[in-house]
Order: structure tokens, then C-alpha cells, then sequence
């Protein structure tokens, strides 16, 4: 998704403001600018389709100093990818530069209100209607650029995270945000403006987030003025952020992904820590401890979340059904806040998100909210819009997650759903006491035989290449493997672009079976669990007709082994955590086929990191 990145301080800007976009650029963007306030007072505003890099290319000649700047990376919305719809955009006078992340919904009426009064627009873009107004309502009112944001602000329907700096103002930057993040980087008479906090971090570790409609004035070496746009003043609060410059860095990895594959061992373990006892007899969560009452009379839980995080709330429904007995519902966010849903007072709503800034995940729990439902959160980034909006809530704790495709933060939030499985049945008294135990035993052991599931790459890496020919792919799984089907098959497509489509392994003879030939590559995610004997079945009618069949096997496995055409053991483990290693090969297959294909692993054509506007 778009970003954003700000300074204002004593050092050259530029800078600064090119190593934040390239921080910024796991985010996903198809255009960068940025608008720089010279020590004349000048705004200088150089922008270009494709990357960071073309931008630096683009302003090797040309004015880049001042000590105040503005910068972004853009993913369209309104407008094609191309330098005139790339932010920054100057308003007509040129005496103000904007930057926005989110959508104006009612940028149409505007515009044309702003053409009646003589007005001119360069791009296709909501965000030029934005700047627009605010220079229109600065000049006809003779009010200062704050009071002009608010004003402008107040007239505006949509999502915007904003930037804005103004011709012969060499001290200042104005920024606003509702319902797309803005964080502000307090240093040492310096500050930083950013859509996340990966930019700044490595400049300080004071943060402010901005709330829905505030309107923050950042004055060089003044303290930050914050109003609402119904200009109410309020008070910043300054937080320390956790997230370290190294966890942002490679750490030798050709790519974020694959690194972050292989730290799942050790994040799964750290999300789990403190958790679960030293004995591993014992697992408390203290969003569920303190809220017990709530979760033993909850007639009913509905998940909501979207695209991978979706899938982890689907295995969340399998785990809570099983051991909790409470009736779970998982709805995409984008179709629950739309759908006028049925929700009571005693329900229980988890929201699920790894950025914590999903649009329609927020969205789905406002709705809950607003139907009196207690909404709990399972989140990534600290700090982020979803855990400041819910009830309550766990922390992943897996670190940034900087590749655009999930991989970590989804094991991590499947290990969170079962912690919250185990500490909610074990409240419940749905479980006995000593199948607790012996799961609580297994779900510490996992990060060592995620370990040894890791070391399954190399003979993946081997196979993978024998697959870029493929144009499609099935992926089958039954039970707590059916999401993991969706899982792997979601990881394919994102980051390789070859189609590929998930389901229950049962389903399969209900239409897909019609597509399987020669060609059609299967995954078949068949441990030796549960009803082992159906997807054996299943294996043998794929093979009937020809199919080209890859399969996740626990380790010994005979029977799937001798149908399979290429198979990848993990460790045995207890039927409802073998997704967690079960996703391991599949999300090193999607990485190695994607390799094989030349692709960009990290920032998949068309896709962001995350999705804040709807
Ligand atoms: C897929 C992926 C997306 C996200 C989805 C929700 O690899 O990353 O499908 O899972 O956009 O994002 P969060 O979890 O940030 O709400």
C-alpha cells in the first residue's frame, strides 16, 4: 500500500526521506515522489512512475536540498500508475505540496465543485482534489495551513493519512490521519513523519500515533500541536517502540521472505514464551484470564480477517470447535461489515491481522463494537489501529513481517489461536486434564521440529523448478489441512502468478476433478492423522488420471509415498498443529517456484503489504 515518510529537523532531508521509501518499499508501489522545501522557501517536487531507484535516477540533476521534506511511494487507486498521478502533488498556486495514503470517496463532487470556481487539475488523482481544497478554503477564509487541513478535512468523505508542506514555511509540515496509519518519530530536535514505523526507527524510538481526525502541526524544534479537525485540542502521548533496525535488515537472506520462513522456529518459540509454563503443564493468556467470564458464557465466537489471515481463523474455528465446544463463524472482514450481520451481546468477535491496519478488518470490528459484542484482538504490530480498537487482545510477537507474502505471521497466529484454545477450554473444563497437557507438551515442541521441517528447502529447492511450466495448481487437504490448502495455494499464486486453487480434498469430485491431467500439478497436505485412509483415496483418483502429485507426508509414511510423484516429510505431531509445520514446504515451494520464474518474491506485482483502503 502507499507510504509515507516526513522530515523536518537539521539535516538535509532528502536523504533521509530516500532511505525511508526504501524501507517503505515491502509495502508494495508502483510510483515515488517527493517535495522538498528549500532554504528560499521553495517547494521543489520531483516524482516518477516505478521505483525508489528511478527516482533517485530522476533527481541526480536536479535542487534536492532543504532541510524539510515530504515523501511517498505510491499504489494506485484513483489513476494509472504514471509521474503525473504520482504524489506529491502541488495545489494549482504551487504554494502547497500533499501526500495522502487511503481513498477520498467523494473526491468527484469536489472536483467539480473546485473546476466551477476556476480550478485546474493535473491527474486523475483524489488526492490533487484534496490539496485543491485545501488552498481554495486557505485563501477564501485567509486562515492558516492547520486550520485550512481541518477545515478541508471536515468536507471529506474516505480513509487519508496526509502530508502537507507549504511554499516559504521552512519550519514546519502539517500531517492528519483517519483510518490509515500515521507515526510520528519524536528525535532529538528533529522530527519524522511515516505510514509505519519501519522508517523511523533507526532515528528513534519515540513514537506518536495520530488518531482518526487529528491534525498534527510539526514545527521544527517546537513540541507537536495536535487538534481534531473539529479543532479540539488534544494531547500527544509519546510511546516507545520495541521493533529493532536489525530485525529490518536481511540478515544475509537473498530475500525478506525466505527469512522470514526460516525465523519461524525461533518467533514461534518467542510467541509462545511466557505463555506456556516452564513445566509445559500450564498455558495462560492474560486477554483471556482477564476476561474469563466473558469467554466461558459465549454463546458464540466469529473470526474475521481476510486473506491469510483468514485461513489462520479458519484453523482457529477447527481448534475452538474441537476442544472449546463454543460454535465458531469465520467471515472474511470485507463481507461481514457489508452483510448487515446477526450479532449479539454475548458473541465474541477475534479480529485477526498481522499489519493491524486492514481497512475492512477494522471496519468489521466497529460494526461488532457497535452491536455491543466483545471484540478481541490478534495482532502483529504493536501499536497499530486494530489493538487500540479492540477490547482486548494477544500479540503475535513475531517482529516485522517485510516480505509481502505472510509466512511467519501466519504460524504465529495459528500458535495464538491455540494458546487461546487451550487457556479458554482448560476455563471451560471442555478438555481433560490430560490431553491439556499432552498438547501444551506438543505446542512447545514445535519450533524444533519446525526446525527439522526446515530442512526440507534444500529438497524443495531441487524440485521446484520442474514446476514453472505449470499454469495451474490444486492444493487438497482435509480437516485442519483443508486452510493449510488455501494457504499454500494463496502463497503460489501471490508471489509466482501461476492460478492456483485450494480445497477440501473430499471436494475435489464435485467439479475440480474435471481439470486434473498430465499437466495439473496436485498438493496433497496428508499427514497420517485423522481420516488418512479418505485423502489416500483421494490420492489414488488424482493418480488415476494422470495427475502430477506432490504431497506433505509425516515422516515414514509408506502408503502416500509410493502414489506421490514428489514427497516432503515433516515431523509427526498432534492432528490439530500440523498446520504449523504442514505450511512450512509449502510456503518454501511458492518461494522456490517463484525463484525458478524470476519474480519478485518480496513485492509481487499489484499487491501491498497492507490493505488500507478497502
Ligand atoms: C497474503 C497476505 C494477505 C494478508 C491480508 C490481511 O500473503 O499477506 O492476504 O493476509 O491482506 O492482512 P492483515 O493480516 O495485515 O490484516
Amino acid at each position: 500500500m502507499c507510504g509515507i515518510v516526513g522530515y523536518i529537523g537539521n539535516k538535509e532531508a532528502y536523504p533521509i526521506l530516500i532511505k525511508g521509501l526504501h524501507r517503505l518499499e515491502y509495502r508494495g508501489y508502483d510510483s515515488a515522489g517527493v517535495a522538498l522545501v528549500n532554504a528560499e522557501g521553495n517547494i521543489n517536487v520531483y516524482k516518477t512512475k516505478g521505483k525508489v531507484d528511478d527516482l533517485e535516477s530522476f533527481t541526480k540533476d536536479k535542487d534536492i536540498s532543504g532541510t524539510v521534506g515530504i515523501a511517498h511511494t505510491r499504489w494506485a487507486t484513483h489513476g494509472e500508475p504514471n509521474d503525473v498521478n504520482a504524489h506529491p502533488h502541488y495545489s494549482q498556486s504551487k504554494s502547497l505540496a500533499i501526500i495522502h495514503n487511503g481513498i477520498i470517496e467523494n473526491y468527484a463532487i469536489i472536483k467539480k465543485d473546485l473546476i466551477k470556481r476556476g480550478f485546474e487539475f493535473q491527474s486523475d488523482t483524489d488526492t490533487e482534489v484534496l490539496v485543491q481544497l485545501i488552498e481554495y478554503i486557505k485563501t477564501t477564509n485567509k486562515v492558516d495551513l492547520q486550520r485550512a487541513v481541518q477545515l478541508a478535512l471536515t468536507q471529506v468523505i474516505g480513509a487519508y493519512a496526509i502530508a502537507v508542506v507549504e511554499k516559504g514555511n521552512t519550519n514546519q509540515i502539517v500531517a492528519a490521519r483517519k483510518a490509515s496509519p500515521l507515526v510520528i518519530g519524536v528525535g532529538d530536535g528533529e522530527f519524522f513523519l511515516a505510514s509505519d514505523a519501519t522508517p523511523i526507527v533507526e532515528y528513534t524510538k519515540k513514537v506518536i500515533y495520530l488518531n482518526d481526525q487529528e491534525v498534527a502541526v510539526i514545527t521544527r524544534n517546537e513540541e507537536i500541536h495536535i487538534k481534531t479537525i473539529s479543532d479540539v485540542e488534544t494531547t500527544p502521548v509519546v510511546k516507545e517502540i520495541e521493533m529493532s533496525l536489525n530485525e529490518l535488515e536481511r540478515g544475509g537472506f537473498p530475500h525478506f521472505m525466505l527469512k522470514e520462513i526460516y525465523e519461524q522456529p525461533r518467533r514461534i518459540a518467542e510467541a509462545m514464551r511466557g505463555r506456556i509454563n516452564v513445566d509445559r503443564n500450564r498455558v495462560s493468556l492474560a486477554g483471556i484470564i482477564d476476561n474469563k467470564e466473558k469467554f466461558i458464557n459465549a454463546k458464540r465466537i466469529i473470526i474475521v480477517a481476510c486473506g491469510t489471515s483468514w485461513h489462520a481463523g479458519l484453523i482457529g474455528e477447527y481448534l475452538i470447535e474441537e476442544f472449546c465446544r463454543i460454535p465458531v463463524e469465520v467471515e472474511y472482514a470485507s463481507e461481514f461489515r457489508y452483510r448487515n450481520p446477526i450479532i449479539h451481546k454475548d458473541d465474541i468477535v477475534i479480529a485477526i491481522s498481522q499489519s493491524g491496519e486492514t481497512a475492512d478488518t477494522l471496519a468489521a470490528i466497529e460494526l461488532a463494537k457497535k452491536s455491543g459484542a466483545f471484540v478481541y484482538g490478534i495482532c502483529n504490530v504493536v501499536g497499530s489501529s486494530i489493538p487500540r480498537n479492540t477490547d482486548s487482545g494477544t500479540y503475535t510477537h513475531v517482529g516485522p513481517e517485510i516480505g509481502v507474502a505472510s509466512t511467519k505471521a501466519f504460524t504465529a497466529q495459528v500458535t495464538v489461536l491455540a494458546l487461546m484454545t487451550l487457556t479458554i477450554a482448560r476455563l471451560k473444563k471442555t478438555i481433560e486434564d490430560d490431553l491439556y497437557k499432552r498438547l501444551i507438551h506438543e505446542l512447545a515442541e514445535i519450533p524444533e521440529k519446525m526446525e527439522k521441517t526446515l530442512a526440507t528447502n534444500a529438497k524443495i529447492k531441487q524440485i521446484a523448478p520442474i514446476f514453472t511450466y505449470a499454469k495451474n495448481f490444486i492444493y487438497l487437504g482435509r480437516g485442519y489441512n483443508y486452510p493449510v490448502a488455501l494457504e499454500g495455494a494463496l502463497k503460489l499464486k501471490e508471489i509466482s502468478y501461476i492460478h492456483a486453487e485450494g480445497y477440501p480434498a473430499a471436494e475435489m469430485k464435485h467439479g475440480p476433478i474435471a481439470l486434473i491431467d498430465a499437466e495439473m500439478p496436485v498438493v496433497f497436505i496428508a499427514p497420517h492423522k485423522g481420516i488418512y485412509e479418505k485423502t489416500l483415496s483421494n490420492i489414488q483418483e488424482v493418480k488415476a488420471r494422470k495427475g502430477r502429485v506432490f504431497s506433505i507426508i509425516t515422516q515414514g509414511d509408506r502408503e502416500v509415498r509410493k502414489l506421490s510423484d514428489f514427497c516432503i516429510s515433516i515431523p509427526e505431531t498432534e492432528e490439530c498443529f500440523v498446520p504449523l509445520l504442514a505450511s512450512i514446504p509449502l510456503q518454501l515451494l511458492a518461494y522456490h517456484i517463484a525463484i525458478a520464474k524470476e519474480c519478485n518474491v518480496d513485492q509481487p506485482r499489484n499487491l501491498a503489504k497492507s490493505v488500507t483502503v478497502e
